[in-house]
Parts: structure tokens; sequence; C-alpha cells
């Protein structure tokens, strides 16, 4: 349930892996066009983390959900730098993921905060933690001045759309793939962004 899961920002290195296996649950399908091989791709991701951009829920000692974000001061996935990639995967391995990986990447914009991957363990999905997630980021957003907070939602994703609109983010536009769905497995991705004023 919800309420046993407690929302902390960061976590410590002990709960990398378990991090690492639940963000590739969520994002895996789009991950492994980048790195294929599954082991590689958790080991990236557990070194690629850098947990002080992030909120997680915390239930039975684990973390259950996880919302990263982007700021111009460091962002979640931060941490999977090139070096990080061909240590793990090799030069040409490497490449193949660098190239791939800066098609999801987004630019900072300033005065913007920027989600960086949401995702709730499987087993607990639907109970409100993802939108508890979402209200403490919120709230972080607001006291550390950002104007607003920006996403994007991809056409094949209505459930993550619906909880954003329900929290009270507005689509602003929406870009088109359409040559590109073969390699992405998606053809529209939506930006959305929540405004935000200043604490008084
Ligand atoms: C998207 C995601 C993070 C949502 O997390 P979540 O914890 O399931 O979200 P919530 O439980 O707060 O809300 C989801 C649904 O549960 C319902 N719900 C919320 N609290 C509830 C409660 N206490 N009891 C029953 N249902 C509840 C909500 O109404 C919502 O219903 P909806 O699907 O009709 O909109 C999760 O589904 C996920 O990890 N998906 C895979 C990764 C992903 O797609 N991330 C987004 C990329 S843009």
């Amino acid at each position: 349930m919800s309420q046993d899961a407690t929302i902390q920002q960061g976590f410590d290195d002990a709960q990398r892996e378990v991090a690492a296996d639940l963000y590739d649950a969520a994002f895996g399908a789009k991950l492994s066009i980048a790195i294929p091989d599954t082991r590689c791709r958790l080991a990236v991701l557990r070194q690629g983390f850098e947990p002080s951009s992030s909120f997680v829920a915390m239930s039975g000692g684990r973390v259950v959900g996880i919302a990263g974000f982007k700021t111009a001061q460091g962002a979640f996935t931060g941490g999977i730098t090139f070096g990080l990639l061909k240590r793990v995967l090799g030069l040409a391995g490497a490449l193949r993921a660098g190239v791939v990986l800066s098609l999801f990447d987004r630019a900072c914009v300033r005065g913007q905060l920027l989600m960086d991957g949401i995702a709730v363990s499987p087993s607990m999905r639907g109970s409100g933690i993802g939108t508890r997630l979402l209200h403490r980021l919120i709230e972080h957003a607001r006291e550390q001045g950002y104007r607003s907070i920006r996403l994007d939602v991809i056409d094949t994703n209505p459930a993550a759309r619906r909880l954003y609109e329900r929290v009270g983010f507005k689509a602003i536009k929406t870009e088109r793939f359409a040559e590109l769905k073969w390699l992405l497995g998606f053809e529209a991705a939506t930006q959305m962004e929540y405004p935000l004023q200043p604490k008084a």
C-alpha cells in the first residue's frame, strides 16, 4: 500500500542494484535499443545513477519507486557518461549506446526542472506511489525557485499521461517521429509542463 511507503530524496549505495532493476523494468524496452544486453544495461544503470537527483519511495527497506530529475546542477542518469559506457560495453558498444541515448536526451532550460524518468515497482503500481512522488517533486521544485517542471510522455503510454494530467501537467506540444518508429517503438512524444508559482 502507498501509505506504507516513505518518500525521501536520494538513496544510499546499497540500493543501487534494486533501483537499477526497477528502472530497467520500466524503461528496459526503450533502453535495450541502446544497450541490448540486460546484464550490461543493469551495470550501466547501477553505476550511472546520481541518487541526489531523485526522490524515491521506500518500503520494507527497499526502493519501490523513483522519480529522477535533471537540472543545471545534475541529472539522475547524469553519470551515464561515454567513459562509463566504454568501460562496460567496449568502444563499439559505447558508440552505439551513445548515439541512441542522445536521441532521448533533453537539454535543460533555465528556470525549469526536467523529469528524468519516473518508475514504480510493477507489483506496487496503482496504489498512489507515482502520485506521491510527483507531488514531492513539485514541492521540491517550488522550494528551489523553479518556474516550471517539464517532461515528455510517449504516445504508447496513456497511463503515465493520465497520471500527469491528474496531477496538473498540461500538454504543450507534440513532436512526431514516424520515420523513427521502427527504432524507437513510438512515433510521437508530448511535452508537458507544470507551471509553478514561487513561494511567497
Ligand atoms: C507511470 C507510473 C510511474 C505510475 O505509478 P503508479 O504508482 O502506478 O501511479 P498511481 O498509483 O499514483 O496512479 C496510477 C493509477 O492508480 C490509481 N490510484 C492511485 N492511488 C490509488 C489508490 N490508493 N488505490 C487505488 N488506485 C489508486 C490512480 O487513479 C491511477 O489510475 P489511472 O490509471 O486510471 O490514472 C507506473 O505505472 C510506472 O512505473 N510505469 C512504467 C514506467 C513509465 O511508464 N513511466 C513514465 C514514463 S513518461
